[in-house]
């Protein structure tokens, strides 16, 4: 039985998504961060969506992934959970959330559940984070795996690089992919990998697989909303596709603002709160009154 909700789509739900899979429907997934995009996110019909480590850099100006914390990606998990009805929501574990102790992996995982409204947290990494993935699922936490270019290694691999182009990788990815498949993940991100490598580990796998920068074959695909939307300050890139220009809407937007604000254009008067008539001839005669009595 499928709950459905007020606008008569389905609740996405870890059966959706194997069901998905099994009809060959492609799905769809975004991030989002806050309140207001995650209710047009979730309004256009998106299948999942992930409330990313990326907000590390797209909302909170960090460098890269690793210094943002779990109390940080807590404020946003709330704001998105108070937006979304249908969509599959998932929130990533940040760097260090999980890699030190699988008590911390546990406590913080459940945070996200409780407090974050989570319905399955992301962790990345193959083989070497299989004891977390069982525990967290033990815990009646679903998890979504992430492996290929993962960011949170990013001082381990040395810079944002293309991985799974050597037979040894494409073999570690392989042996990864199906660990995390036989654990029992609920959806397995391959990030930054080649094309035939990503067809390979989808058919391999019965977990539904969602791509970023790693072709069509996969199950399904993600971006990010920013380089979606055209909001990040450096070129995309090569898998990005740009829907629209919303960073330069934005600053043009923001300029002639300010030159209405600079040439007193704006307001106009449609824009004000008037006085009745009768106020203000009440309050005219007043202000005339103790005009007459100071002379
Ligand atoms: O943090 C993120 O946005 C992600 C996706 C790009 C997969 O992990």
């Amino acid at each position: 039985m499928s709950i459905t909700t007020g606008d008569f789509r389905s609740k996405i739900t870890v059966n959706t998504l194997s069901e998905k899979k099994l009809k060959h429907e492609p799905i769809t997934c975004l991030t989002a961060y806050d309140y207001a995009t995650a209710r047009l996110v979730d309004e256009a019909g998106i299948d999942v969506i992930l409330v990313g480590d990326s907000l590390a850099q797209t909302m909170l100006g960090y460098d890269s992934t690793i210094p943002v914390t779990v109390d940080e990606m807590l404020h946003h998990a709330k704001a998105v959970r108070r937006a979304v009805r249908n969509a599959f929501l998932v929130v990533d574990m940040p760097y260090a959330s999980y890699h030190v102790d699988v008590r911390d992996a546990l406590n913080n995982a459940a945070r996200f559940v409780k407090e974050g409204g989570a319905e399955a947290v992301k962790i990345e990494g193959g083989e070497k984070r299989l004891e977390v993935v069982h525990r967290l699922m033990d815990a009646e936490i679903p998890v979504v795996g992430h492996i290929g270019l993962t960011p949170q290694s990013l001082n381990m691999m040395g810079g944002y690089k293309v991985q799974g182009k050597t037979l040894s990788a494409i073999e570690q990815l392989m042996r990864d992919a199906t660990v995390l498949d036989r654990a029992g993940v609920c959806l397995l991100v391959l990030e930054g990998i080649p094309r035939e490598v990503a067809s390979m580990i989808t058919e391999a796998v019965e977990t539904p697989t969602i791509g970023i920068g790693a072709g069509p074959d996969c199950d399904g695909q993600i971006l990010v909303i920013h380089d979606l939307l055209g909001m990040t300050f450096q070129p995309p890139a090569k898998f990005v596709r740009r829907y629209a220009d919303v960073g330069q809407v934005i600053a043009n937007s923001v300029k002639t603002y300010r030159d209405d604000v600079k040439t007193r254009a704006y307001p106009d008067d449609a824009e004000c709160y008037h006085l009745s008539k009768e106020m203000f001839t009440s309050l005219a005669a007043i202000v005339e009154r103790k005009r007459s009595i100071q002379k």
